[in-house]
């Protein structure tokens, strides 16, 4: 099945969704707090399990804040991630070269973490830190309001969970009260660069009929 046409300036559900990159390279530039409060509200009006709520939304500007958690973030790529770039293949979708720029955009946006003019750090009350399928099925959808959101209003934005590595630290110096849990930092900003089709591998390799591996003949 082909790739409908992409609209970049249209305000489309599917045109946003199909445009919504990552944007790594964002310019420090101020974003006015009415546009972060538009971001925050879409974020609010995403689903939780039994539409509990137990989620919070942390807008940080501070920038000696930001900074202390870009040293953990750092380590983490030097570490534990960079290495793990320079020896994997490409995703579906991509190629060696378009992966190579990838790998350029997270060097850069981990080198200017702290210069995006606005983090949101999304949060979820309690809970115990042990690995589920569970955990974080009630940020995500909030975290993923906030990437259309931004990407609607020509923001640039990029889901990030790599502080993680460091919890301990970074939630240290996020200044996290015990009883919550960070799931994700958002920076926010202007882009640099243009929003684009996402490369992503093809229906077909990814949906089945009834059960795992059985041929749905509509993907042709
Ligand atoms: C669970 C998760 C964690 C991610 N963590 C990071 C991160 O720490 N740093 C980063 O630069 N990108 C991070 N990303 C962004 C992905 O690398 C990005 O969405 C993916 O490469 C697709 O990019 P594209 O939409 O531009 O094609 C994360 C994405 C997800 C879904």
């Amino acid at each position: 099945m082909a790739d409908a046409p992409i609209d970049l300036n249209s305000q489309n559900i599917f045109d946003i969704m199909h445009t919504m990159r990552a944007m790594r390279r964002l310019k420090p530039d101020p974003v006015p707090d009415e546009l972060v409060l538009k971001i925050l509200h879409a974020a609010t009006r995403a689903p939780t399990g039994g539409n509990n709520q137990p989620w919070h939304f942390v807008v940080v500007k501070d920038m000696e804040m930001k900074k202390k958690v870009q040293v953990w973030y750092k380590k983490a790529l030097d570490e534990v991630i960079g290495p793990r770039y320079a020896t994997s293949a490409p995703p579906p979708g991509s190629d060696a070269e378009k992966y190579h720029r990838q790998h350029l955009a997270v060097e850069y946006l981990t080198d200017h973490f702290h210069e995006a003019p606005v983090w949101i750090v999304c949060c979820l009350k309690g809970g115990d830190s042990l690995p589920s399928r569970m955990a974080g099925a009630s940020i995500y959808p909030a975290v993923q309001n906030i990437l259309l959101a931004s990407r609607a209003l020509g923001l640039g934005a990029n889901l990030t969970t790599r502080h993680l590595i460091f919890a301990e630290e970074t939630e240290k110096a996020l200044e996290i009260p015990k009883g919550w849990l960070t799931y994700a930092i958002i920076p926010i900003g202007w882009p640099m660069g243009n929003f684009g089709p996402v490369g992503r591998g093809e229906l077909k390799d990814f949906v089945s009929l009834d059960r795992i591996g059985q041929k749905w003949d509509v993907l042709g």
